[in-house]
């Protein structure tokens, strides 16, 4: 039986989380009473724009109970946001993790917790329990919005307490947030995947398809652009798949189309779609938008058509291209990105030449390329022919070597032209430069300070420096 989701913000649960923030609050201004100094916290991502939306709905609630928010680990509050996509992240975690110790021997205040996809494997959490037990408290991706109540608990409580839930049929919206940046925000629009690629292990630690309200999401929307937000990237697994679980059934470009009307909204980004669910009313909302950026971001994972139906991808090598060439066509400013795996089970140099053919045609602007990486649990770690690590490497320089040169061949082709900038900060080796992007994503530097930040301002692409441009305002 399919299981009936909420598409709706709980707002009975928002009321009790907000409750258990006064009570933190309450808590955490007795602690720095006796401590005579105001207590820090620090929010560490790890991961994809998904665990950068959730941190600052993490920190939002932090500040809110009284945490002056520091990028320093050395504070009285570290929560690390994992991702388990690929085990390094999870090494990594494991790593600083031994640093946090450290600090909290120092450091009778200090509290450690760690939250996000990681979290949602047994696994991580026997090693957690067994290696790590200075660890004060262990939440996952299903109760995220519970994080106020578990505070007050780790707070009241010595032992380690470790909340993880299998599932969760909840939308909790609209408690605090702190943004990163004033002029541009992420914005849930689905959480979860159906999908089922055999590498990955996105379904399993973030549950099934669920889709917001359209009516919700434009509220927030407008909310944002109200709070100065002239940005948006809409978020999810699988973004084309959105408002199938919807009560009133609303398909992306229908949202999109919604969104592009509200008033003072100047960019609209989304993230990720899936290729063969990439259709012509999407080209032709795109085709007709001024607000929608030059920008689609399509994983291939890979070019072999064999290898994609081990994978469980829902195309084929020339299903991709046909695609991939028609959006060139119809869309032809609009930049390709991608992300490729290397050394998937079974596959072969013929495999990666197939891969090769595919950046080659396509010409993308840009690709993250991935080693694969064994995830427990899901179908290809079990499948028996897994590659050598030595071919891996050669396969995996072949192909970041292809994908550098398109990059910046495409680059290179956007020379002389005058193109909007969103200006997102100061040049982080030169103080005299801004930085700042296009529609299409390229970075742009160029002379400027920061009363530009947060505005979109037209610069001439004078100088290309590989993959991204100098310029100066026109
Ligand atoms: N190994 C390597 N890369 C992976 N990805 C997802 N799962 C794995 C894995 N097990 C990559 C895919 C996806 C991106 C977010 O991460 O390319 O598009
Ligand atoms: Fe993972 Fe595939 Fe879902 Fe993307 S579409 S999150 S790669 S299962």
């Amino acid at each position: 039986m399919r299981e009936i989701f909420d598409t709706k913000t709980d707002t009975e649960e928002v009321a009790r989380q907000l409750a258990f923030i006064e009570e933190g609050r309450k808590i955490v201004a007795e602690l720095s009473e006796k401590a005579g100094r105001k207590l820090t916290a620090c929010v560490v991502t790890f991961g994809c724009q998904m665990n950068a939306r959730d941190s600052e709905k993490l920190s939002g609630i932090l500040k809110k109970m009284g945490y002056v928010l520091t990028e320093d680990e050395n504070s009285d509050f570290v929560l690390y946001n994992t991702c388990t996509v690929r085990d390094n992240a999870n090494q990594k975690v494991y790593g600083k993790l031994g640093t946090l110790n450290a600090y909290k021997k120092r450091n009778k205040l200090m509290k450690i917790a760690l939250c996000g996809c990681m979290t949602q494997e047994e696994v991580v959490i026997e090693k957690i329990q067994k290696s790590y037990s200075f660890v004060d408290l262990v939440f996952g991706t299903h109760n995220l919005y519970a994080f106020p109540e578990l505070f007050v608990q780790m707070m009241q409580r010595d032992l380690m307490i470790v909340d993880i839930w299998e599932s969760t049929t909840k939308i909790v919206e609209d408690l605090p947030i702190v943004r990163k940046y004033p002029f541009k925000s992420g914005v849930n629009i689905m959480f979860g995947c159906d999908k089922f690629c055999t590498y990955c292990i996105v379904p399993y630690v973030r549950g099934r398809e669920r889709s917001r309200e359209p009516e919700e999401i434009i509220c927030e929307i407008k909310n944002l652009v109200k709070d100065g937000v002239k940005e948006v990237m809409l978020l999810g697994q699988n973004v084309n798949s959105y408002g199938k679980n919807l009560p009133e059934k609303t398909t992306f470009p229908e949202l999109l189309h919604m969104i592009e009307q509200i008033e003072g909204l100047e960019r609209i980004r989304f993230m990720t779609p899936y290729p063969s669910d990439f259709g012509d009313d999407m080209i032709e909302v795109m085709k007709n938008s001024t607000k929608i950026c030059k920008h689609i971001h399509l994983p291939l994972q890979s070019g072999s058509s064999r290898i994609l139906k081990r994978m469980n991808r829902r195309y084929t090598k020339e299903q991709f291209l046909d695609l991939a060439l028609k959006l060139r066509k119809e869309l032809p400013d609009v930049a390709l990105t991608t992300d490729i795996i290397v050394g998937f089970p079974g596959e072969t140099k013929e495999d990666i030449d197939e891969t090769l053919d595919v950046i080659r045609k396509v010409q993308f602007d840009n690709a993250f390329t991935f080693i694969y990486s064994k995830r427990t649990g899901t179908p290809a770690a079990s499948m028996p022919d897994q590659v050598a690590e030595t071919d891996i490497k050669v396969w995996f320089d072949e192909v970041l070597s292809l994908v550098q040169q398109c990059a910046k061949d495409r680059t290179a082709m956007l020379q002389d032209q005058v193109a909007d900038v969103l200006v997102e900060g100061i040049n982080e080796h030169d103080a005299s430069l801004v930085t700042g992007r296009m529609s299409n994503n390229t970075l742009v530097h160029f002379p400027g300070d920061k009363s530009l930040i947060g505005q979109i301002v037209k610069v001439s692409l004078d100088e290309c420096r590989g993959f991204y441009y100098l310029g100066k305002r026109v």
